[in-house]
């Protein structure tokens, strides 16, 4: 299927853009951090293309709005030397800080931060097609999330500033930082799930080094000066450019001790295997996911269709908690799909900072024409398009497709699309989409929508242990923030969430003595005359 005119005309000459959402002239991001400078780069560079195209005389092409380094293992490794120095193996000033000056040098860094909004606003638009709020939201998002980690990193403090006395011993427990970590975010969220990482290991006192998504670097281009002014020499470090070339030396290197990373369970298990001695790698990976929503048969349809295409097409399902295949009881499945259809025709394809875009172009090389082997896959073995224009192409550009009835023998069925893709499959039996989940290699989340509480409550007992989180008339999420987030199977490791976040960049450690007499007086005078950051029951408020 091509492009109809509707489509045509999505695409302007960049002078049609706004004056205010437009790029000043190419980013050319030549610096990278590391031991505090940002050292110039004169190598080779990997040039950046918009998912916003121009038109051209052989149709739309996408826009050129930049370039970044294309390191070798000679400039990761350097990264990797000045954030060994700053660990100095846990002798270093960053991991013996006091976690009151910790934090104020992480409040002061969101400060810097905070003023650079717009900037990195535009930049997430141009790079990945984000719309607008979404961007801003984003933006926001992550600045909360910043200053919500300090608060709970005051509240362990607190809950750890007092000694256990246990069968005669007297300890001290709190939790202390693991050493250098490597965050890697992924480019739907490059912002926001690289900095979920990146400040609870921060905040812990582990340096870091931080690899953006190849799709998502040049945004933050405007925070590496708060990086270096905030924090101090080797504590944050950047590295730009292939994998393969920058991140298999790290790890082969022996010296990464944390590996944070959201991307896909293929790459995350050959990164592990790297390191030579993979026991001592702490790992926390955000991996695929195939969500699916179940629609009982006495399911609210309007809330159940509006749900369902939030959840499916929300930043056009590129969203690891999109939902991506929809389980219809087949009393009501004819009448969930006129409304899904309506619901679909209703959005707005548009550019990111077109008033109202709900549907943007897509970032990735190549996908358009993934997502169209996919429609075309699953309509050569039944399955029909039921929205009039969907699986329309324009350069980056693909309309939401509606796929019904898909099963089990299509690709779409197992594939996770990240795209706007919707698959609906009817069922007879709840035992089928239930078998079904069950049966997927993925475990993060399902949505139920239903009103019966008897079979809702069953529902929700059978798919706890399946996925890590059931929403309940709702698409799948990963928000609130302060809620965990995580999954079962190749879907994640360790959990994220404001709290838990600051337990996986750090391990629990105590000193304890005896409790005689002179043990007893010891630790007092330790405590009283402030001779110990660790032993020590100041309180952080
Ligand atoms: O891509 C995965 C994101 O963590 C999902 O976050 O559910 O808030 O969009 P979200």
């Amino acid at each position: 299927m091509t492009g109809s005119d509707r489509f045509g005309r999505l695409f302007p000459i960049l002078e049609a853009v706004p004056a205010e959402h437009r790029l000043p002239g190419l980013v050319e991001q030549s610096t990278w951090l590391c031991d505090g400078a940002l050292k110039d780069w004169d190598g080779p560079v990997q040039r950046v293309l918009s998912p916003v195209c121009v038109p051209s005389p052989g149709g739309p092409k996408q826009a050129v709005i930049g370039s970044y380094p294309l390191m070798g293992a000679e400039q990761a490794l350097a990264a990797l030397a000045a954030a060994c120095a700053a660990w100095d193996h846990g002798r270093g000033p960053w991991p013996t800080m006091s976690v009151s000056r910790r934090l104020e040098h992480v409040e002061d860094f969101a400060a810097r931060m905070a003023l650079r909004r717009d900037e990195v606003v535009r930049l997430i638009m141009w790079e990945i097609g984000k719309s607008l709020p979404d961007a801003r939201k984003e933006f926001d998002r992550t600045v909360a999330y910043i200053h919500d980690t300090v608060a709970a990193m005051k509240e362990l403090d607190r809950v750890s500033s007092r000694f256990e006395v246990r069968e005669g011993v007297i300890g001290q427990i709190r939790r202390s930082p693991l050493g250098v970590a490597l965050c890697m975010g992924p480019f739907n969220y490059p912002l926001n799930e690289t900095f979920t990482t990146l400040i609870p290991a921060l905040v812990m006192g582990n340096p870091v080094i931080f690899k953006p998504p190849k799709l998502g670097v040049l945004l933050h281009s405007p925070l590496l000066a708060a990086f270096r002014d905030a924090f101090p020499p080797g504590v944050v470090n950047t590295v730009y450019g292939d994998g393969a070339t920058i991140v298999s030396p790290l790890m082969a290197s022996g010296r990464i001790d944390v590996l944070a990373f959201i991307g896909t369970s293929r790459v995350a298990d050959i990164l592990r295997k790297q390191h030579p001695k993979p026991h001592r790698l702490r790992c926390v990976l955000g991996l695929e996911a195939k969500n699916a929503a179940i629609v009982l048969p006495d399911a609210d349809l309007d809330e159940a269709v509006s749900e369902c295409v939030a959840g499916a097409l929300s930043f056009n399902g590129q969203r690891c908690t999109a939902l991506k295949l929809i389980f219809v009881h087949r009393s009501l499945v004819a009448e969930f799909n006129r409304r899904l259809v309506a619901a679909v025709d209703a959005l707005r394809p548009g550019l990111p900072w077109d008033p109202g875009a709900q549907v943007t172009p897509l970032p990735e090389a190549g996908k358009p024409q993934y997502l169209s082997e996919l429609v075309a896959d699953a309509r050569a073995r039944g399955a029909q398009v039921l929205n009039p224009e969907g699986g329309a192409v324009h350069g980056t550009y693909f309309h939401p497709a509606v796929l019904y009835p898909a099963d089990a023998g299509m690709r779409i069925f197992h594939e996770e699309q990240f795209g706007p893709v919707v698959p609906v499959t009817p069922y007879d039996d709840v035992e089928e989409p239930v078998r079904a989940i069950m049966e997927s290699p993925y475990g993060q989340q399902a949505s139920l929508f239903g009103r019966d509480p008897a079979a809702v409550g069953r529902l929700i007992d059978l798919l706890v242990n399946q996925v890590c989180r059931v929403n309940v008339n709702a698409q799948c999420q990963r928000g609130p923030d302060t809620f965990p987030f995580t999954g079962r199977k190749d879907s994640a490791e360790g959990t994220l969430s404001v709290s838990d976040a600051l337990r996986v960049f750090s391990i629990r450690t105590l000193a304890a003595t005896r409790a005689t007499g002179d043990n007893k007086e010891l630790v007092s005078r330790i405590v009283r005359e402030g001779h110990s950051s660790f032993l020590n029951t100041d309180w952080l408020f």
